[in-house]
């Protein structure tokens, strides 16, 4: 029944949508790592929902750091941040009260805590918890930035509108980094949130796909066969609510080639080992080749929406319809993509903890 994941660095996460605050415990990250407020600041404001996209619950995200972090930097030890929860409103919910919301987890949320569970706002399961994700991933991102590895996510897919592919990786990471709303062409962000807004208006919802590279990584990161890269990056990708489905390089796609189109053909420039294409990801036999680590999630269409749907009282037992009332996003995919980076981050400051020791992140 924990909720904590990573093996050097690990996360633990606590909180209810409507409870007192949400928050997190980093621990086993390495001492010296820089922590700067406003950098985390700057990550949450891009989960943040804004503008008419989103839910109107406004929460201003500020984070308190408890513990592990001394004059700017990590101490090394346990790293305790807490966000208080402000802009609730659980009437919203409770017409709906032991209906279960269909896409949504209250009823399995019942069947494993039995009723003890705290049902308001979707309680633990919901997208609020994963504002704690991102101020951990913040951190986790300063010590890989000091190492040299960057991260970049955007939309590459949202309601049959598709952004452009990743073209220079260096110019475009650091275009996305604090765009809200992350496209790598512009033209096509006005017609995916034309499409968010249409969906709105039909009292309904879209999903879509997030593209993510990662660059710098070096090579001979992770195990083979159960604590593969690929496996230890999905296992905490899945954490994301809403995230259905993931795939490394060109995933899925790899079935419509054939080995001659799939092989990444090896070459050598300026003396280092590099391969021409990168249709397997950056990482084979589950271990990275210094090639960028790419892929893509599946973000469903937001579970909660104001159609009447067909659903079951789990209490009594009955069938009955649902119109889910309160604040939802249309979309969910462009604020989780903030949460992408920053659980790919987590992951991979375990993976290098790992494999070259606590303090290696945090060393010059
Ligand atoms: C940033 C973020 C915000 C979310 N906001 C909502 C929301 O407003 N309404 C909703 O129904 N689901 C929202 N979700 C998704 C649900 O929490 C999720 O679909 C639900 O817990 C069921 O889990 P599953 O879809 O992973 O199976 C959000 C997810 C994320 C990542």
């Amino acid at each position: 029944m924990k909720n904590t994941y990573g093996n050097s660095v690990s996360i633990t996460i606590f909180g209810e949508s409507h409870g007192s605050a949400i928050g997190c415990v980093l621990d086993g990250l390495a001492p010296g790592i820089p922590v700067d407020e406003n950098f985390i600041k700057e990550k949450l404001s891009l989960r943040r929902p804004s503008g008419g996209i989103s839910t109107a619950r406004r929460e201003p995200d500020e984070f308190i750091i408890h513990s592990g972090v001394y004059e700017g930097k990590t101490t090394g030890t346990p790293i305790c941040i807490l966000i208080p929860n402000t802009d609730t409103k659980s009437r919203d919910y409770s017409s709906n009260l032991n209906k279960a919301r269909p896409g949504h987890a209250d009823y399995t949320a019942f069947m494993k805590y039995h009723g003890f569970e705290d049902t308001r706002g979707g309680g633990h399961f919901s997208g609020r918890i994963t504002a704690a994700l991102v101020a951990a991933g913040a951190i986790c991102y300063s010590a890989l930035l000091f190492k040299g590895i960057k991260i970049g996510t955007h939309i590459k897919f949202i309601a049959g509108v598709e952004d452009r592919d990743f073209q220079n990786l260096d110019a475009d990471i650091s275009s996305l980094q604090n765009k809200e709303f992350a496209v790598l062409s512009d033209t096509v962000a006005k017609e995916m949130i034309e499409k968010i807004m249409e969906a709105a208006r039909e009292k309904d919802s879209v999903g879509g796909i997030l593209e993510t590279v990662v660059t710098g990584v070096p090579s001979g990161v992770g195990e083979p066969w159960f604590d593969t890269v690929e496996g230890r990056l999905s296992y905490a990708l899945f954490s994301i609510p809403a995230l259905k489905g993931v795939g490394f390089g060109e995933g899925f796609g790899l079935a419509k080639m054939k080995g001659s189109e799939a092989n990444d053909e090896y070459y050598i420039d300026n003396g280092d080992i590099k391969t021409s294409t990168n249709n397997n990801g950056g990482i084979l036999g589950g271990i990275t080749n210094g090639m960028p680590i790419t892929f893509k999630c599946v973000i469903k269409p937001t579970p909660s929406i104001g159609k009447v749907q067909k659903t079951v009282n789990y209490i009594s037992n009955e069938e009955t319809d649902i119109e889910v009332v309160g604040r939802h996003d249309p979309c969910i995919v462009q604020r989780a993509r903030a949460v992408v980076d920053a659980v790919t981050a987590i992951t991979l400051c375990d993976l290098l903890s790992e494999r070259f020791s606590t303090d290696w992140l945090g060393e010059e």
